[in-house]
This record gives C-alpha cells, structure tokens and sequence, in this order.
C-alpha cells in the first residue's frame, strides 16, 4: 500500500475543523490518496476532539488510514508532509483581525519551533488562523531550517468570494473566469484585481466596464465579507473557510489548472514591488508541488495604490509583531 500522506490540522475540535477534518477523510484535498490524520489542539479541547474523531471514525472513510490527536505539537507534527494551521483565536464582531496579532501570535511560535525539530523534509505549511499572514511569517522565522517557501497563508477565501461576487455582475457561471488576484493581506486592506482576469476569456475589466461598481460595490463587499459573515451569523465564517484551505493546500499539491492562476499568501521575493519578506497574496501558478508567482502584470496606478496599502499593513504587522519579541528584526 502507498505510504499514507501525514497531515497535521491544528484547532481540531474547532468549526472550521469540524468541516474541513470531514472534507480531507472524504478525498476533497488527495482524491484517493491515503492520508493520516494527526491533530492537535490544547489539553481543554482534547475530549471534544475525541467526539470528533468518533464521528470521523463512523464515516468509515476508505483513504483514511490512522488518527492521532495530541496537545503536543512536536508529537502531533513528527514527520507531517502537510500541516494546516488553523487553532487560533476568532475574532468578533467590532475587531479587527490584526487586533488578534499579540493573542495568536504566541501559537505560532511554538508551532514554527516544533514543525522545524520533527516535520517531515517535504512538508508545506499552510497558515488560516488569523492574522494569518503574519502568523505564517512568526512560524516560518521560528522555523530556520525549513524552507522559507514553504509557508503560506490563506486568501483562497478572499479569491473564492471574488470569484462569485464578478460571476453574479457579469451573469456568469464562476467557471467563466480565470485569472482573478487577490493581492496583498487577509484583510480589509486587501485587493481583489479583476484588471487581470477574464470573462470567457475577454478582459474582465472590459466585460463589466463600470469604475463604480468596482469601487463602491465589488472590492468593499469583498475585503468586508468576513465581518458581514460574523454580523450574520453571530461567528466566523468557518464551512467556507474549511473549503478555501482544502482549494489553496490542493492546488499547491496537485497544481493549478493550465491557464489560470490561484491568489496564494507567499514570501515575497521583491516582485510587483512587494516588500520582500512579508507574507501577501501573490497570483501564483502551481506544478510539481512547487509555486511560482506570475510575472510580468501591468499593474496601473489605482492598483499600484491599492497593493502598496495592503503590503504597508503587512509591514507594520511584522513590525509589531517584533517588537512584541514574536520574531527576530
Ligand atoms: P474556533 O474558536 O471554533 O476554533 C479554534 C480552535 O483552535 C479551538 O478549538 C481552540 O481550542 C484551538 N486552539 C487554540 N489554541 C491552540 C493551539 N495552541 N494549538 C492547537 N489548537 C489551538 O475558531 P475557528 O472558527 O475554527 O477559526 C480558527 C481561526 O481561523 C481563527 O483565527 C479565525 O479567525 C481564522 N479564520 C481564517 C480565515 C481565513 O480565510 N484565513 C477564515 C475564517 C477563519
Ligand atoms: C474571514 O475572512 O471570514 C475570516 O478571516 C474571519 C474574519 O475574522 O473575518
């Protein structure tokens, strides 16, 4: 039989977990793959989790080969080719996500430090946990002798809505479009570019044509779509969220399909102006397992603008979060 792949899922008694645990067992990340499950959460949570693992036990998956639940991470981490790290605070409503920076943060040490003792050679580290850029950036300083690549952070979810927000404009099934890019933070400051991507192939930008919309209706609805979600349902978006860390860690797997691109929170490495270091959300096409950030975009002054502002944010918080001792200037 095939070695089954290791996969770490932190925050497992959580509610993104109670999604996305269900949807890895089912084949949604690896199709037929056999894959293990290892899953922490701290001591408190453990007999939840075990409820959890009751019902994944009584879904008699067929690839899912063994679970192991712990509060220790450098257990729970030993030889894991993929980790998802989504234990971490929520915020509520009137926050904002980067007021979780000195409460979340500390997670990510200690789960840099143990992911870079006892992960397997290969592993790919995909942060959700909010503020979820910079955590991935305090993990991935904790974490000196794996790849800096290696870390990513999620904006899958931020693509995903933009994707049905301009499907529903231009009465278009969302598979009508292709290259969409969310740039910069998993925040409010972020920018969902449709100066990119296509309708049937023609020019989104061209096919809508309405400066308004965009402005007043599109990037707004987009960049608030986490806090209308709390607003609505009293708690964090979490089955959508489950689903965007599945999309992001299966096309970073198994690639990106051929003419289109994914929008992927990675280290910059200078391009597009991106100050480099910081973890912000790139177009990026995938294959064999490793991404590349898609050059040579003309990028206008209004998105110029809009990107330099998300990135300064980003900056800051790396900022902030060494002067709060979480990383090394
Ligand atoms: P939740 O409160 O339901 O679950 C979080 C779980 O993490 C809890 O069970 C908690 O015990 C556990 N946890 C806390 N500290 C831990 C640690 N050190 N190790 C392991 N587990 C730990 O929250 P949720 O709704 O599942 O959301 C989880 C995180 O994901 C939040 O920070 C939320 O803001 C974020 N989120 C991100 C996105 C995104 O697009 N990036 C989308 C939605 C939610
Ligand atoms: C989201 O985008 O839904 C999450 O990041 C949760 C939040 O705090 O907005």
């Amino acid at each position: 039989m095939t070695t089954p792949v290791k996969i770490a899922v932190t925050g497992a008694a959580g509610q993104i977990c109670y999604n996305l645990l269900f949807r890895i067992g089912s084949g949604s990340l690896l199709g037929d793959t056999p894959v293990e499950l290892r899953l922490l959460e701290i001591t408190p949570a453990l007999k939840a989790l075990e409820g959890v693992v009751m019902e994944l036990d009584d879904c008699a998956f067929p690839n899912l080969t063994n679970i192991v639940i712990g509060d220790d991470p450098k257990e729970i981490f030993d030889g894991v080719n993929l980790a998802m790290l989504v234990g971490a605070m929520p915020r509520k409503a009137g926050m904002e996500r980067a007021d979780l920076l000195s409460k979340n943060g500390a997670i990510f040490t200690a789960q840099g430090q143990a992911l870079n003792e006892v992960a397997a050679d290969d592993v790919k580290v995909l942060v959700t946990g909010n503020p979820a850029n910079t955590n991935a950036l305090i993990a991935q300083r904790n974490a000196p002798d794996i790849p800096a690549e290696r870390f990513n952070a999620l904006t899958r979810l931020d693509h995903n809505r933009a994707m049905t927000q301009l499907a529903a404009k231009a009465g278009v099934s969302v598979n009508d479009i292709t290259k969409l890019t969310i740039w910069g933070n998993h925040s409010s400051t972020q920018y969902p570019d449709i100066f990119h991507a296509e309708i049937n192939g023609k020019p989104a930008a061209e096919v809508i044509n309405d400066q308004a919309w965009l402005e007043n209706d599109f990037i707004p609805t987009v960049a608030k779509r986490g806090a209308a979600i709390i607003e609505a349902r009293g708690a964090s978006s979490a089955a959508s969220a489950a689903n965007a860390t599945v999309d992001h860690m299966r096309d970073w797997v198994l690639g990106t399909p051929e003419g289109n691109w994914a929008s992927m929170a990675v280290p910059s490495d200078g391009s597009y102006g991106v100050p480099e270091g910081i973890i912000s959300s790139f177009p990026c096409t995938v294959s064999n397992g490793e991404y590349s950030i898609v050059q040579g975009l003309e990028i206008d002054d209004f998105s110029r603008a809009k990107i330099d502002a998300s990135t300064a944010e980003l900056v800051e918080e790396r900022q902030a979060v060494t002067e709060l001792g979480l990383i090394e200037a």
